[in-house]
């Protein structure tokens, strides 16, 4: 655990909430292993829960889980997500945060991007949710994308403003944003913990960086995993081109899986909402926001 992180949850009240919240941390870490997506509501085969799964026009066809998102062969190599198997929405077509001009924002906007644009191919509602570019089986191939069903498209996401957060995100936490308020020092090129006068704005947490591929990762370490090593339990910050300066010069942006894990549906414990981490006392936002 960092200990910026710590601080965060001191900051909750006594010493009787922190050790609650400590315990719930790692009851969630402990029992992560155990949660799956296999009847989920990310699982959009017949074994599903989602919408898709109970409502969808046709009845989903597979009992195939990954294959709505990702295929092992034949994938969207513009999607930055892993193996993404669908076509991506533009990313010009949203309403950003951005645009209410809040009085405080600090941090500047790249285009919608990373691994939220993948995300949003399904939860801003305009194409199919199983439109997919290699489906199961043989000969499934169609570079533009194909419906699963072979007579009828599938259907698109409902109910707004959640699930279907659609093209207008501006009543949603910023994403594809800089992380620390705007102004990460990119000339810090240190691995390990990152000094908090990295960043411009101190009422975020600093966390770590490392190399991997010769490509800069960071990421704010939690309670769970292995302290100081990059884990799925720990708040993913997403590497992009800097929103000021030379391009190739790489920051931490906040996307929609920094703070979910699009696998993790452990609904047996308050890990709800597929978060990377339980919410509970906001351990989620006070995991970057020092409040
Ligand atoms: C609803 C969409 C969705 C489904 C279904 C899905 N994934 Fe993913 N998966 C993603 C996204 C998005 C990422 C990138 C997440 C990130 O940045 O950490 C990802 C990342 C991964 C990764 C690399 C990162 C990690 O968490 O280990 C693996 C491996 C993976 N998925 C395997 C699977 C397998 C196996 C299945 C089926 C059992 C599956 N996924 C089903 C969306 C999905
Ligand atoms: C991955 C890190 C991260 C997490 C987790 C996170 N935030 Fe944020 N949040 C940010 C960043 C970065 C900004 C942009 C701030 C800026 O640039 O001034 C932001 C912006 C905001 C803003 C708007 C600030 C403004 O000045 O308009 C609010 C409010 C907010 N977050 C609340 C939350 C809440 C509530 C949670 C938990 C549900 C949360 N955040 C979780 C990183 C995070
Ligand atoms: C293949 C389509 C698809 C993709 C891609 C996808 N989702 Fe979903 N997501 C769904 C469906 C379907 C539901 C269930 C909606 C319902 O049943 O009302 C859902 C539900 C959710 C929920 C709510 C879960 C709950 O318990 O209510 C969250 C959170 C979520 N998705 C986050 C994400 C994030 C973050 C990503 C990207 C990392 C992502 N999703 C990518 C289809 C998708
Ligand atoms: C800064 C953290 C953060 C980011 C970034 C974020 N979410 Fe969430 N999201 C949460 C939290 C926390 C919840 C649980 C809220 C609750 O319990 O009502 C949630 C809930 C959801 C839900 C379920 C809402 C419900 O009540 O049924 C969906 C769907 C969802 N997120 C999708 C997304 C998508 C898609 C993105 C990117 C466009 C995204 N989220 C980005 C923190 C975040």
């Amino acid at each position: 655990m960092n200990t910026s992180f710590a601080s965060g949850i001191k900051l909750i009240g006594s010493s009787m909430v922190f050790g609650a919240v400590a315990v719930g941390l790692m009851m969630s870490a402990g029992t992560l292993g155990a949660a799956t997506i296999k009847g989920s509501k990310h699982d959009l085969g017949s074994g599903g829960t989602s919408q898709y799964s109970s409502a969808g026009a046709p009845t989903p066809s597979t009992t195939e889980v990954c294959v709505f998102c990702h295929t092992p062969h034949g994938a969207n190599t513009a999607a930055t997500a892993p193996l993404w198997n669908k076509s991506l929405p533009a990313a010009g077509s949203y309403t950003r945060y951005s645009t209410l001009n809040s009085t405080t924002i600090d941090g500047t906007n790249v285009a919608v991007g990373s691994v939220s644009l993948a995300c949003l191919s399904c939860h801003d509602g305009s194409q199919a949710m199983d439109v997919m570019i290699n489906k199961p089986g043989s000969g499934g191939y169609n570079a533009s994308g194909a419906s699963l069903g072979s007579t009828s498209a599938g259907a698109a996401m409902t109910g707004t403003p959640i699930p279907k957060l659609g093209t207008d995100i501006s009543n949603d936490h910023p994403i594809s944003i800089q992380y620390g308020g705007g102004g990460w020092n990119s000339s810090n090129t240190s691995d390990g913990a990152v000094a908090i006068t990295n960043l411009r704005d101190g009422s975020f947490n600093a966390g770590y960086r490392a190399t991997i591929n010769s490509t800069p990762v960071w990421w704010i370490d939690t309670s769970g995993g292995t302290a100081g090593a990059r884990d799925k339990t720990d708040i993913i910050l997403y590497t992009r081109d800097a929103a000021s300066g030379a391009a190739g010069v790489y920051e931490p942006f906040v996307e929609c899986a920094s703070c979910h894990d699009p696998h993790n549906a452990d609904a047996t414990t308050t890990n709800v909402s597929f978060m990377r981490i339980s919410n509970t006392g906001s351990a989620v936002c006070l995991a970057c926001h020092n409040k």
